[in-house]
């Protein structure tokens, strides 16, 4: 794996996942930046950690980001409002997959109430060693136009 810098976030459900997902790449020379939150008995809200990471994201102060929540849903409702981000819930290795080869996710998003650690750490190692396909960059031009044109009838 290339060294890399990994910007993690996570609210209360998510936490646990991201500290060993953290611990996970770490352990294999990753550069990581923890964006919090870093307590699970308190709860918070995810769109505060969606930014923190997403922000990192767009302005590329990490190369990737990692986000957590109980479901994965509200973070990456909240990632994918921010221009540039394209944040990507996975849930099993065929999505980890495709999320880079099709969709070039720069967010990957995991539910911390959903996965147990093993299945989690196996979805960022597939997701790291995928390879985006050039053919589907149309298709993204076309998602980041939506950032300025999204409220427009389509053509
Ligand atoms: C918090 O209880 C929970 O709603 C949050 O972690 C996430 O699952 C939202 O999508």
């Amino acid at each position: 794996m290339i060294l890399m810098r990994i910007g993690f976030g996570a609210d209360h459900g998510g936490c646990a996942l991201k500290d060993e997902l953290i611990k996970h790449v770490q352990s294999k020379g990753v550069q990581v930046t923890d964006f919090g939150t870093n307590d699970p008995s308190v709860s918070v809200d995810y769109p505060k950690y969606a930014q923190l990471v997403g922000t990192a994201v767009a302005n590329r102060d990490v190369d990737l980001g990692v986000l957590c929540c109980g479901t994965g849903i509200g973070m990456s409702i909240a990632a994918n409002k921010i221009p540039g981000v394209r944040a990507a819930l996975v849930h099993d290795v065929t999505t980890a997959r495709l999320a880079k080869e099709h969709n070039n996710a720069n967010i990957l998003v995991m539910g911390g109430r959903l996965l147990a650690p093993a299945l989690a750490f196996e979805l960022l190692d597939i997701f790291l060693n995928s390879s985006f396909e050039a053919r589907h960059q149309r298709r993204l031009d076309m998602v980041a136009e939506l950032e300025t044109s999204g409220r427009e009838s389509p053509a």
